[in-house]
């Protein structure tokens, strides 16, 4: 049997406007209209969230949820976030919150934090088989709107599985058209980035993924500490085995170097690797802290939300220049710059590390 790579399943894929207006929060009630339609008929759509844009069906219609593996290329076992708004949802998701687990529902929700809890309820098709579900109830005011109208709504990121997460509808568009028939435009989002998951089945809470939601907070909150997943060996989370967020050019990673603020090691060989990979031909964009000769240059922002806000969206576009190689400066591993590192080393082909200077001992 050929395998069939062509996933058109729409002739057309429509944009339509989350808002009545670009400087209004209120939510169209034709696009709302427009999703709740699809959404009946089982076929996933794409909306804003405040973190990404996700790919929705409803939660309890296994159909529509299916489909979300097949339009994304998505491995079966790999469990999706439900979003809600209200008690009720979680009571259809199954999903039951521990004492600490409430806490952090008061403090964070709605917001960029989705809790792994244990679930009571039988979504196999959203839990790919597992006894936990993870949920989280966004603050976009479309995708809020939304599931107030239809009820919980499944949806990972919306781009085809492996890829960066869209932080754009035209980014969507370029991973999903003709796979999907509708896409919500809700601009650009407030985070950029994923939300923060969080496990907080057992004792002390563990950290699945970073995210917008910088895990000092949670600890603030709890005071607590929270645990790193890595620190067990086993993967917690299934999502974090798979490699991620990748362009399709190269991404050459120079991590965060505590050095010099100016021109540190890493910054050193970042330029000098410039240089050769366009003396040999190649075609170079970076991010980095100072500027360099290159097809593309973006300077690093000193504010590492404004990195994480762009970051996924400057991947697409060099994907759209077409650029071989992408070279990315990285940034302090804390707050926000942990989850905007953790994306980082994910989607890098190369990490390089400047060799350690011969300094004299003191
Ligand atoms: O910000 C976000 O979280 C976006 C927006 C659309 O809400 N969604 C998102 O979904 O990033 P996705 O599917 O791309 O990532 C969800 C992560 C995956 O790593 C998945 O393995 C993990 O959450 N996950 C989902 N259910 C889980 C569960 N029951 N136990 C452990 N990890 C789970
Ligand atoms: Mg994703």
């Amino acid at each position: 049997m050929t395998k069939r790579t062509d996933n058109t399943r729409h002739a057309r894929t429509e944009v339509l406007d989350a808002f009545v207006a670009s400087d209004s929060p209120k939510p169209s009630p034709g696009a709302l209209s427009a999703a709740e339609a699809w959404l009946s008929r089982s076929e996933p759509v794409v909306i804003p969230t405040e973190t990404v844009y996700g790919l929705a069906a409803r939660a309890l219609d296994r159909a529509g949820v299916l489909s979300i593996f097949e339009i994304k290329g998505r491995p079966a076992d790999n469990p999706l976030i439900v979003h809600v708004t209200r008690s009720s949802h979680l009571d259809e998701a199954g999903a039951a919150l521990s004492p600490v687990a409430r806490r952090l529902v008061e403090r964070f929700w709605p917001g960029p934090l989705t809790l792994v809890v244990p679930c009571r309820a039988s979504l196999p098709w959203v839990t790919a088989g597992l006894d936990s579900v993870a949920v989280r109830h966004p603050s976009h005011p479309f995708a809020a709107a939304l599931i107030d109208r239809v009820g919980p709504l499944a949806a990972p990121s919306a781009n085809l599985s492996g890829r960066p997460s869209p932080t754009r509808a035209r980014h969507a568009l370029a991973d999903l058209s003709g796979r999907v028939p509708l896409i919500v435009d809700g601009g650009d989002l407030e985070h950029g980035l994923e939300s923060t998951v969080l496990d907080v089945r057992g004792d002390v809470p563990v950290l699945l993924r970073p995210g917008a939601l910088p895990a000092e907070l949670l600890e603030q909150a709890l005071g607590a500490s929270v645990e790193r997943a890595s620190a067990h060996g086993e993967v917690r989370s299934p999502g974090m085995k798979y490699r991620h967020y990748s362009p399709r050019a190269e991404l050459w990673l120079y991590p965060w170097d505590s050095g010099a603020p100016q021109r540190s090691g890493a910054a050193a060989l970042l330029h000098g690797d410039a240089r050769q990979l366009r003396a040999s031909g190649r075609t170079v964009a970076a991010i980095a802290r100072e500027p360099i000769e290159a097809e593309r240059f973006i300077p690093q922002p000193g504010d590492a939300r404004e990195l994480a806000r762009n970051l996924f969206g400057w991947l697409y576009e060099f994907d759209e220049l077409g650029v071989d190689c992408i070279l990315v400066e990285g940034v302090a591993p804390s707050g926000i710059g942990r989850a905007v590192m953790d994306r980082l080393e994910r989607a890098a082909t190369r990490v390089r590390t400047p060799e350690p200077a011969r300094g004299i001992a003191s």
